[in-house]
């Protein structure tokens, strides 16, 4: 197996030949080598001191790294080249009801095994000498890969209690790998998902953020939905799902048409937060829904009451509330701008402004809000994407042009007070304001001289008398 001839092994399997304990790789590496997904992250375990393992084998190499030790877990991380190789003493682990935290025994590579999450995820290859290379598969994992299925190695119920993150995990895998969930498996998710309750919302997110960075993260989104969980980790997606009828007029489901702006956003950007600001671009649909006769379903002001909501959920699932949450608010608020520019005549003044407003931010905008077409009408899509390539071109000649986009006006609130006179006072804004305004609209062009003339033309009609 060519994975195995990396020198680590080599070396890991003379240090545990030496100190006379069976010594496996287990876990998500060896699972990978069979998916042909090379990975960095090596499990080994021993059948004795995971600690002192590490600790021989660190002396063998050169340049000898350091060997992290937690001996609260009884583990010993090292870091080899390129690579994070976790050292760790078979166990046999039982669980508290109430806790993520287990008590830890000695054990057996089997015990070890049986403590694990998912079939697949229990595979071991032997590193001794004399059975070097011997895939251990007590629970048919290498099947289960091929058949593509995400299964417990014990009874889901105990497995999932023993720690409920793999309810999560379970789906995060699906997601990644497009497996499908073991059908009893799949009946103890939703059985057991109270329990997420207890894990934490950082890892929580984290299993979240691998399903948003899958090939097609709908397909987490949906399982999250069916198996009850989304209801407890995500109320305010939940309740984007479902149609109103009144008077025989329904609206689109907003849960399944924003799963599908999701999807087609993942080929045209790797931008983490621009996929959540296509998860949440509609959230406060269902906050702003209501049926106006003769107009049908308006979802009025959506995009900014999603702007508000956002700070809530960040904090909530322990997101960053930093310029990253800013970036996804400012994508919601003007998610419908260039959709609404596109349908009437594309002024170079509008134009200006929506460069004005999303800054550097504008070709990620114009990524969201083509995924945001998903009608089914072809000759309508034809219109909107042809619209589109309207607005790009024309974001393009007018940033050549004006060089609008992340502009400072050319002549600020410090010269208007230093000009006039004045301390910081509503007409200093005013003039500001109409310069910049003058320069979006075109009145006047974007450098120094027309702006200072401007600023003369506009204090006079203000009663304004230049400092001397
Ligand atoms: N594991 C487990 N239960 C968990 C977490 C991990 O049984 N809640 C076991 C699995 O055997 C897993 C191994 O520990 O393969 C390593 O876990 P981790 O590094 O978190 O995940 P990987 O499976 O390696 O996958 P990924 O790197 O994609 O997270």
């Amino acid at each position: 197996m060519k994975e195995l001839k990396h020198k680590i092994f080599q070396t890991i399997s003379e240090v545990a030949d030496q100190m006379q304990t069976e010594t496996y790789v287990i876990g998500g590496f060896v699972r990978d080598i069979y998916l042909n997904r090379p990975s960095k992250d090596i499990d080994i375990v021993t059948i004795g001191s995971g600690i002192e393992l590490a600790t021989q084998v660190s002396k063998q190499l050169r340049p000898t790294p350091k060997v992290n030790v937690f001996k609260n877990f009884g583990t010993a991380m090292l870091k080899f080249k390129d690579m994070e190789i976790e050292f760790v003493g078979a166990r046999k682990e039982s669980y508290q009801r109430n806790s993520r935290k287990p008590i830890v025994e000695d054990g057996t590579l089997e015990d070890d095994q049986n403590r694990r999450d998912f079939t697949i995820n229990a595979l071991a290859l032997s590193l001794n000498q004399h059975n070097f290379g011997e895939l251990l598969d007590p629970f048919n994992g290498l099947d289960d890969l091929q058949n593509k299925t995400i299964k417990t190695p014990l009874d889901p119920d105990i497995t999932f209690s023993d720690d409920p993150l793999r309810i999560m995990r379970a789906i995060r895998f699906a997601t990644q790998l497009n497996f499908e969930i073991e059908e009893q498996t799949y009946k103890a998710i939703a059985r057991n998902r109270e329990r997420i309750k207890i894990v934490s919302g950082e890892r929580i997110i984290d299993e979240l953020n691998k399903i948003m960075m899958a090939d097609k993260p709908s397909k987490g989104f949906k399982l999250l939905e069916e198996t009850g969980l989304l209801r407890i980790i995500f109320p305010e997606l939940q309740a984007m799902k479902g149609v109103d009828v009144v008077n025989g007029i329904g609206h689109k489901d907003n849960f399944y048409h924003t799963l599908e702006v999701l999807d087609r956003i993942v080929p045209n950007t790797d931008n983490l937060w621009l996929r959540w600001s296509a998860l949440l671009h509609d959230i406060a649909k269902p906050a702003t829904k209501k049926f106006v006769e003769g107009q049908g379903w308006t979802f009025y002001a959506h995009n900014f009451i999603g702007v508000k909501m956002i700070p809530k959920i960040f904090r909530r699932m322990k997101l960053p509330l930093n310029e990253k949450m800013k970036y996804v608010q400012k994508m919601v608020q003007l998610h419908m701008r260039p959709i609404v520019l596109s349908e009437e005549i594309v002024t170079d003044s509008a134009v200006r402004r929506l460069l004005f407003e999303a800054g550097d931010d504008i070709d990620d905008l114009m990524t969201l809000c083509e995924a945001d077409i998903t009608s089914k009408n072809a000759d309508k899509v034809k219109r909107y994407m042809k619209n589109f390539r309207l607005v790009r071109e024309k974001l393009k000649e007018i940033e050549e042009k004006d060089a609008v986009r992340n502009f400072q006006p050319p002549v600020d609130g410090e010269l208007i007070m230093k000009t006039y006179n004045l301390a910081p006072c509503r007409e200093v804004g005013l003039i500001k304001d109409a310069i910049k305004d003058a320069i979006l609209d075109g009145d006047i062009h974007n450098n120094y001289e027309e702006a200072y003339a401007f600023m003369l033309k506009k204090a006079e009609e203000l009663g304004l008398k230049k400092a001397n």
